[in-house]
Formats: structure tokens, sequence, C-alpha cells
């Protein structure tokens, strides 16, 4: 099936799959490459990976005035829910079957702390199928792991994954993740937000045509990739 994704700037993403609107990491304020805003974005779902500040952001906000669900792990849901937030929970290995296809939470080499100091569980990737069985993977801030090569194995028409390095992989290892994950494309995000995690896409990108099938998009916030 048809979808369309949009890099926010950051590790924030838009998935349009049929008519639903999906949004992952909506983190705009504060975010100096912020594509989006959180007063105007819509949403019918959200996708959290992980409890840092800059992937929970402005979450709260946006999920109340959509009236959108929140997917993420058990303790983020909880934390949401005392916000008053719509939540649907699940785990690491776990799959749920929604109307814009099934969403499995994948396991992430990182942290998860709430901005607030509480608890936020295990952080988590997203592999989502697309009916009939178009697959994206959506690996949240992490850290390479040889495991990769279990999700790779599931077929992927897309994975969008961390090069900053410092906080996630950096581009060396993000090169091996792709080599591991073998995805139809791959896009480049959590990077050049700020000084410390600034990357050169573009050379990254030459890289990975180099050195596997894998099609490299470099997308500027703001701009889509769309799957016809
Ligand atoms: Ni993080
Ligand atoms: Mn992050």
């Amino acid at each position: 099936m048809k979808y369309r994704l949009t890099w926010l700037g950051h590790a924030s993403l838009h998935l349009q799959i049929g008519e639903y609107s999906i949004l992952v990491d909506p983190y705009f304020k504060g975010n100096p490459a912020a594509a989006a805003a959180p007063e105007t974005v819509q949403a019918d779902y959200i996708l959290v990976t992980h409890g840092h500040g800059d992937h929970v952001g402005d979450t709260v906000e946006i999920a109340k005035r959509c009236d959108a669900t929140v997917i993420c792990n058990a303790e983020i849901s909880h934390w949401l829910k005392e916000r008053g937030v719509k939540t649907h929970a699940q785990h690491l290995g776990g799959g749920h079957t929604f109307p814009f296809g099934y969403v499995k939470l994948t396991m992430a080499l990182h942290g998860s702390g709430l901005p607030d100091g509480s608890y936020g569980g295990n952080p988590a990737g997203f592999l989502i199928t697309i009916p009939p069985g178009e697959k994206l993977y959506l690996a949240g801030d992490t850290g390479l792991f040889g495991d990769m090569r279990l999700i790779g194995e599931e077929g992927l028409d897309l994975a969008v994954i961390p090069i900053g390095d410092n906080y996630t992989m950096g581009p060396a290892d993000a090169l091996r993740a792709v080599k591991l994950l073998q995805p139809r494309v791959v896009i480049p995000i959590h990077y050049s937000t700020w000084g410390l995690i600034a990357q050169d896409p573009q050379a990254w990108a030459a890289l990975v045509r180099e050195q596997s099938p894998a099609e490299a998009v470099v997308l500027q916030p703001g701009e889509s990739y769309t799957r016809d």
C-alpha cells in the first residue's frame, strides 16, 4: 500500500497510511530543526519510542487536542494516562493490529527516563506492517545490535535509523546496521539538530549506496518520501 513519510526534524516523523495520520516522537517546542508546530499538527495515532524529552516532546498537548491514541511501552503509557492522554500500551516483542497496520515493539539499546525523572521502561523501536505486507522499521534511538539481522529477516521496505553519534549510532555503525537490516530504502535521522550530533548525511548515503543494495534517501526537515 502507498504510504508517505515526512521528516519533521530530529527524530520526529509523520506517516500517512491511507486515511490515517500517525506522528512519531513529536518534538517541536525547543527543537531547532522542527518542521511542524504542536498547535497545528494533526494525528490519529502517536508512536513514542522512549521517555526522553526529545521524543516524548509535545505528545501530551498534541494527543489531547487531536484525541489521538499514543502507542508506547507500558511505563510511558501509565505516565501519559496520568496526564489525561489516551494510550495503547505494548512491550518489546509484542504486536497489535491497528486500523492502519500491525505495530510491533522492537528492542533498542538506549535509555528511557521521562522528563520529570519518572521511570520510562525500556526504549523501543517500531516495526509497522502495512497491509498486505509492506514493513517499515523505525529504529528509535539505539546503538548497533546484532539482532537487527532478525528484524531484517522480516523483509523491510523502509528503515529509518539514527546516524548522529554521541547519543545513538554514528555513521559507521549505522552503515553496519543497514547491512544487517537490508532494507529496500533507508532514511537517516537524529543528526545535525545540534552541533554535538552534526553529520554529513550525503557522505553517509554515498557509503550506503557503495556498500549495500539499499537506496539511501536523505530528506530535509519538512520533506517527504512517498511509496507508491
Ligand atoms: Ni533518547
Ligand atoms: Mn534522542
